[in-house]
């Protein structure tokens, strides 16, 4: 943790702490699954035991449309739903802030604060939580905008802490309020950190294995992937994509661009392609919407060599399980020492075999260290293999990160420092 101002260290006896969270897990107004807040709920805890003030925070969803630069507030977009659940978990009180926009430009005028904050010192309360950051003009602004909300936001302040390891993207709440306060990172972004440095620093052989539905946003961290690891496994349509582009495929659904994609990756790390273990047999499906007799099969890539290049094949739409007793790739995984997956193998909705088979022969290598990132990857590690994961939580051996985006980014960057969220607290 070189550099980075940790909280453990601050002085938060009756300062004003504003936290900074990636609570990002409300949809339609419901907490889809609270594990992104339980992550942080020793930080509340820590900053409560110190004698701090909290005023809580996090974007939820994308609310601005950014052609129009309008910012649509809406029920399905608030916090409520997390106040409801830290008040109900914790046993706390939280106050309201009544904040409201003047346009369709998002909200300015934070002087209602002002009134929540005296609430809070009067004990009153024990915390404040912020509307969706993102309801603010200034939040994601490229202009001064995002300064002068930055720097009216801290006014109601002590000490800052960020804690939101997700939520990557330099914006008003996450950078720039850095600027303002004594800054310092929260005991979830810490512990993140420390854990990224294990596949920086890997226990070799490091088996990466990485899934996505648009290869140009994978490029970077794949490229710098590939050098670090001993084995690079790929997964959904970056799967595909390379498939097409390394035999010339014609796969339903996969266009010239996630092809020249897959060829700019292959160009770039041409000394090192012969890390990628080919995952040997797929699912071609005829169709995307349902799954039915006969309308799917699993073929082994050397049969898709001999199709008939001159019309789409059906989608490609899993890793098929046989892939994960392919003599080749066991050896590899009982091998390895350590394990990057932020991988959805397949099209889930339809066929979540393949993710459950590779899950599970991860699960197999007890003394590898498993570091698994991105949203979807745990729901469906959660979702199809519930006992294993259930048991991985205690297993020091695992470690789940709250943010995808962020760890890819720290990847293709090459630090955690990569990040400018995590940068502005160095400052
Ligand atoms: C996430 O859920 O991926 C994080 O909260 C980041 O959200 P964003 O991609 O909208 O910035
Ligand atoms: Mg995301």
């Amino acid at each position: 943790m070189k550099n980075i101002p940790l909280m453990l260290e601050a002085d938060l006896n009756a300062k004003v702490v504003l936290i900074r969270f990636d609570h990002n897990i409300v949809k339609k107004g419901k907490i889809k699954d609270p594990m992104r807040i339980d992550a942080t709920i020793p930080t509340i805890l820590h900053v409560f035991k110190k004698g701090g003030l909290p005023i809580l925070m996090t974007h939820v969803g994308r609310p601005k449309d950014k052609a129009t630069n309008t910012i649509n507030i809406s029920d399905n977009d608030s916090v409520q739903a997390i106040v409801n659940y830290l008040n109900q978990k914790l046993q706390l009180k939280g106050c309201a802030v009544d904040l409201k926009a003047a346009d369709e430009y998002g909200i300015t005028d934070l002087s209602p604060l002002a009134k929540a904050v005296d609430c809070l010192k009067a004990g009153k309360c024990d915390y404040i939580y912020l509307p969706n950051t993102r309801w603010f003009k200034g939040e994601e602004a490229k202009d001064e905008n995002a300064d002068i909300f930055a720097k009216d936001l801290a006014s109601y302040a002590d000490v800052y802490i960020n804690d939101a390891f997700g939520s990557w993207q330099p914006h008003a709440s996450t950078f720039n309020v850095a600027k303002y306060l004594p800054a310092y990172a929260g005991l979830l972004m810490e512990k993140e950190i420390t854990n990224l440095d294990k596949v920086f620093s890997p226990q070799q052989p490091l088996v990466a294995v990485v899934a996505g539905s648009k290869f140009d946003t994978k490029i970077g961290p794949l490229s710098a992937l590939i050098k670090d690891a001993e084995t690079l496994v790929l997964g959904g349509v970056i799967y595909n994509a390379y498939l097409a582009a390394k035999y010339n495929l014609n796969i339903t659904g996969i266009g010239e661009d996630d092809i020249a994609a897959a060829q700019k990756f292959m160009d770039d790390s041409k000394d090192h392609l012969s890390k990628i273990l080919e995952l040997p047999y797929v699912v071609v499906s005829q169709s995307i919407k349902e799954r039915k007799e006969g309308s799917w099969e699993i073929k082994h890539i050397s049969e898709l060599k001999e199709m008939d290049k001159s019309k789409p094949m059906g989608f490609i739409l899993d890793a098929a399980p046989e892939s994960f007793c392919d003599e080749a790739v066991v050896k590899r995984f009982s091998e390895a020492g350590s394990f990057f997956v932020n991988a959805v193998m397949g099209y889930s909705a339809l066929f979540p075999e393949g993710s459950m088979a590779m899950y599970s022969l991860i699960d197999q290598n007890k003394n590898a260290a498993k570091l698994f990132g991105g949203g979807d990857t745990i729901q469906d590690f959660k979702t199809y293999l519930p006992g294993i994961f259930a048991l991985a939580q205690n297993d020091e051996k695992y470690y789940f990160f709250t943010g995808g985006g962020a760890v890819l980014t720290s990847i293709e960057s090459g630090s955690a420092q990569g990040m400018k969220p995590v940068q502005a607290l160095i400052k």
